[in-house]
């Protein structure tokens, strides 16, 4: 079986990049990647000797590549990660998230129909997307995998987009498509742009930790290896054309997230008790920004039999330690354009 996997060389992408390599050695992995600011390859050297493993750097976007890389490789199964990921940034470029996220799509979807015409036995497209596409949610309820779509933020809306794009191919072709939505995640390899891998990079530093508004936002937040083992069981025992929704069981209050953070890291780095708390700093709010994301996943949980591994203190005790073990890693990310990035995003908030 070949399987490509877009985005790889990301955050999430490279977790399920390094499962697959290492759990399925008779299948062919290629990696897909444009290497944009968020992809490294540095997150998947452990792996990329591996027999099973072939990197390929190119754009999703680009039709007549991805005709190309199908036409030699034959791809039987997708696994679609590629995308513009942050949401401060698709405020800032939009369009380069619908270039990405839906153009892209578009494109994989149309290039794989094109490959396998109408015989799609032992074929799959694995969608993966975020539960940011249901919206916002008031202090109750959940989302579950029929939540009307409301997405609010150029990213999510992109997202949602691509999702719609995904289940037309499945709908009107017969595509053998499976979508997942996951909410946010954290741990290794994160580039520190997210809440939780800046933090504690600005920790390390001692730099301001910037609070958006009143820091009441709430996220459901699930370690990143569950995500990759989630989307395993999907990919495999998954039906075909479902959606399945995938979270933590995990909500956090951005304040009191942060505050856990800062205890955890006076400790590890042998500061006194409060150091890091002194750190933080309300800012300007995000433009748009959503309230509550909380998702509920017992289908996946019930149908497939999935469930987290570790809890969140666990998670991200071992998140801290592997960010103050690989400072190397998060120097090199955050010298050059991420400086001006830095300074753009949050100088005059
Ligand atoms: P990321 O930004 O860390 O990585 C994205 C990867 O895609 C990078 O390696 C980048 O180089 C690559 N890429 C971007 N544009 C490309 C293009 N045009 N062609 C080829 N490659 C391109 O993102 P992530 O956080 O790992 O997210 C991966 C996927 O999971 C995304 O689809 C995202 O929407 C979804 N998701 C993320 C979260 C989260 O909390 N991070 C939660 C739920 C779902
Ligand atoms: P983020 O990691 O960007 O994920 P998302 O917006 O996709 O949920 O942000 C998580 C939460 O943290 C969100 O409510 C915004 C907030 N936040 C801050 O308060 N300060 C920051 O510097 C960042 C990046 C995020």
């Amino acid at each position: 079986m070949k399987i490509l996997i877009t985005g790889g060389a990301g955050f999430i992408g490279s977790h399920v990049i390094r499962r697959f390599v290492n759990k399925y050695p008779d299948y062919q992995i290629y990696n897909l990647d444009k290497l944009t600011y968020a992809g490294n390859l540095e997150n998947i050297k452990d792996i990329d000797k591996a027999n099973n493993y072939h990197f390929l750097k190119g754009d999703i976007a680009d039709l007549e590549y991805i005709r190309g890389i199908f036409e030699e490789h034959k791809f039987d199964g997708v696994i679609h990660l590629a995308a513009e990921s942050h949401v401060d940034r698709s405020i800032t470029d939009p369009l380069a998230f619908v270039t990405t996220n839906m153009v892209g799509t578009a494109v994989l979807l149309q290039v794989f129909k094109e490959t396998w015409k109408a015989d799609f036995k032992g074929k799959l497209f694995y969608h993966v997307s975020t539960d940011e596409v249901y919206g916002s949610l008031g202090e109750e309820g959940f989302f579950v995998e029929d939540t009307p779509y409301d997405p609010r933020s150029p990213y999510s809306s992109s997202k949602a987009g691509s999702d719609h794009l995904v289940r037309a191919w499945g709908h009107t072709y017969g595509m053998p498509i499976k979508i997942s939505n996951c909410s946010n995640n954290y741990g290794s390899f994160q580039f520190p742009e997210k809440l939780i891998p800046l933090f504690i990079n600005n920790i390390i530093n001692e730099k301001p930790l910037p609070v958006y508004g009143a820091g009441v936002n709430v996220r459901d937040w699930l370690w990143v290896v569950d995500h990759a083992s989630a989307i395993d069981v999907i990919f495999h025992k998954g039906k075909m054309g479902e959606t399945y929704n995938i979270g933590g069981n995990n909500e956090w209050k951005n304040i009191d997230l942060i505050k856990v953070l800062c205890q955890q890291m006076d400790e590890k780095l042998g500061r006194p008790k409060g150091t890091s708390e002194k750190l933080i700093t309300y800012v300007k709010d995000r433009a748009g920004h959503d309230m509550r994301y909380a998702i509920d996943s017992s289908k996946l949980m019930n149908e497939l039999g999935w469930e987290p591994s570790v809890t969140f203190e666990e998670g991200l005790s071992k998140t801290i330690d592997w960010y103050l073990e690989n400072q190397e890693w998060l120097d090199n990310i955050t010298s050059g354009n991420y400086r001006e990035y830095y300074s753009q995003q949050y100088i005059n908030r």
